[in-house]
């Protein structure tokens, strides 16, 4: 059967799938008994070299998603408008929709899985999350008969490629960052990737998926790398941690938690060793234990084979005259109170070498009901480095109990905190 595509934007991904539907359209075919014709492509700049004919390209959105023969419209153009507007008026007009846009799909989600299925069409976006790793259809449908009780995951290759060298090479965070921007693992504007934007809207996503709860961005605890000092990478890396920039979506009796932050990670941890802008999510639930889904979480080849398996699926379901994607239900579960989630904390305090030091910040964790874990001091004299690690207690005693370490006279400064993965495994 014939299937006509409309793609809006020609850049990274969307020419890499146009170059694709061209180059395999009888390869696909053999393999799937679907022809998949490639209509028109929507691009802004009718100038610039493509990875397709220029025959394809279109600088009218309209004309792509109102074109008769396209019956199926992707969407890779990125941003929230016009994105939602065209991704809407696909769906009304009853053509299935793929994207690969993570902003759209967690600012508008449910919205467009409730225009879908009014019209019976499906909106697919396996690569919003993760890039070229199969993740989305693995949570919505293999893992459809687990509960899953927490998702962690490092979902954005720039700043774990910061984070690697900062690690390994020693190098400063602005210098990592300028490496990562030279070599293409950066934007000129790095903002939503090191703040944790980009990271947000995939938690949002992975949250929704996993426990039907649709936080949105903004309702996800966001801190990015932009603050980290690479002393306390070097100090993570002697106490046997490495520092990874993860989002979390965990489901607790109170509600549940949707945050972004950066961790230190156990080395021994199977998340500790995704290196470099490799993306990865762990999966944890009572019956499977234990999943890790690893690989290339960006670039337009990769990108490109992910939505192509959509395009694939959604040109079966035109085929068929049936729904083929599962429904994403979305449930009244409560979102955490961040102030009541149970974390660990590593701390690392400059404060003067004096007898009684440790008993003036025990005394006030102790208060606080936070105890600790271990501790750890460099240095001597004025000179001297506190790096504590706390047990499990809620974020607000943290926050409490730093507030009062800073009123104490023997603590010069709380020079940094960062969470700890609270490793079940
Ligand atoms: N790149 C990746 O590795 C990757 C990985 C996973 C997900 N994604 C997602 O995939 C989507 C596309 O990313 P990308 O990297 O391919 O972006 P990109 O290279 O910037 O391409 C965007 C394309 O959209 C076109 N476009 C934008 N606004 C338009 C408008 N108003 N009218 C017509 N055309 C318009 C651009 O036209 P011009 O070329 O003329 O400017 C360009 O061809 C984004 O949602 C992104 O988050 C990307």
């Amino acid at each position: 059967m014939r299937v006509g595509i409309g793609i809006l934007g020609g850049g990274v991904v969307g020419g890499s799938l146009a170059r694709r539907l061209l180059d395999d359209r009888a390869a696909i075919a053999e393999k799937t008994g679907l022809d998949l014709e490639l209509i028109k492509v929507a691009i802004r700049d009718l100038e610039r070299p493509r990875l397709f004919p220029s025959a394809y390209a279109t600088n009218n959105l309209d004309e792509v998603v109102d074109d008769p023969d396209v019956a199926l419209v992707v969407e890779l153009m990125g941003g929230l408008e016009p994105a939602g507007s065209m991704v809407l008026r696909a769906l009304m007009a009853g053509k299935p929709v793929v994207t690969a846009n993570k902003e759209l799909v967690a600012a508008q989600g449910p919205a467009l899985f409730d225009a879908a299925a009014s019209k019976g069409v499906s909106l697919l976006f396996e690569a919003a999350v993760g890039g070229g790793i199969p993740l989305i259809r693995p949570l919505t449908e293999s893992l459809a008969g687990e509960k899953l009780t927490r998702v962690i995951g490092i979902v954005n290759g720039t700043t774990n490629y910061i984070l690697t060298a900062m690690d390994e090479a020693g190098s400063r965070y602005g210098v990592a960052l300028e490496e990562a921007q030279r070599l293409g693992f950066a934007e000129a504007d790095p903002t939503a990737d090191v703040g944790g934007g980009d990271a947000a809207a995939k938690a949002t996503i992975l949250a929704g998926l996993a426990f039907g709860v649709w936080v949105g961005s903004e309702g996800v605890y966001r801190q990015g790398i932009d603050g980290l000092d690479l002393r306390d990478l070097a100090f993570a890396r002697q106490l046997g941690y490495v520092v990874k920039l993860l989002c979390m979506a965990e489901s607790r009796p109170e509600g549940v938690s949707v945050r972004v932050h950066p961790t230190l990670v156990p080395r021994t941890h199977p998340l500790a060793s995704i290196r470099g802008a490799t993306n990865a999510v762990f999966l944890e639930g009572p019956a499977i234990g234990q999943l890790l889904f690893s690989g290339p979480g960006a670039g337009g080849e990769p990108t490109a084979t992910a939505v192509l398996g959509d395009v694939i699926d959604a040109a079966r379901e035109l085929l068929a005259g049936a729904q083929v994607a599962p429904r994403i239900l979305l449930g009244d579960r409560a979102v955490a109170d961040f102030g009541l989630v149970p974390s660990r904390w590593y701390i690392r305090l400059e404060v003067s070498d004096a007898p009684g030091v440790l008993a003036a910040i025990a005394g006030v964790f102790g208060e606080e009901g936070v105890s600790i874990a271990s501790v750890w001091q460099e240095g001597r004299g004025d000179e001297a480095t506190l790096i504590l690690i706390t047990h499990e207690a809620e974020e607000r005693a943290h926050i409490r109990a730093v507030v009062r370490l800073e009123t104490l006279e023997v603590v010069k400064q709380v020079a940094s905190t960062i969470r700890v993965l609270a490793d079940e495994s």
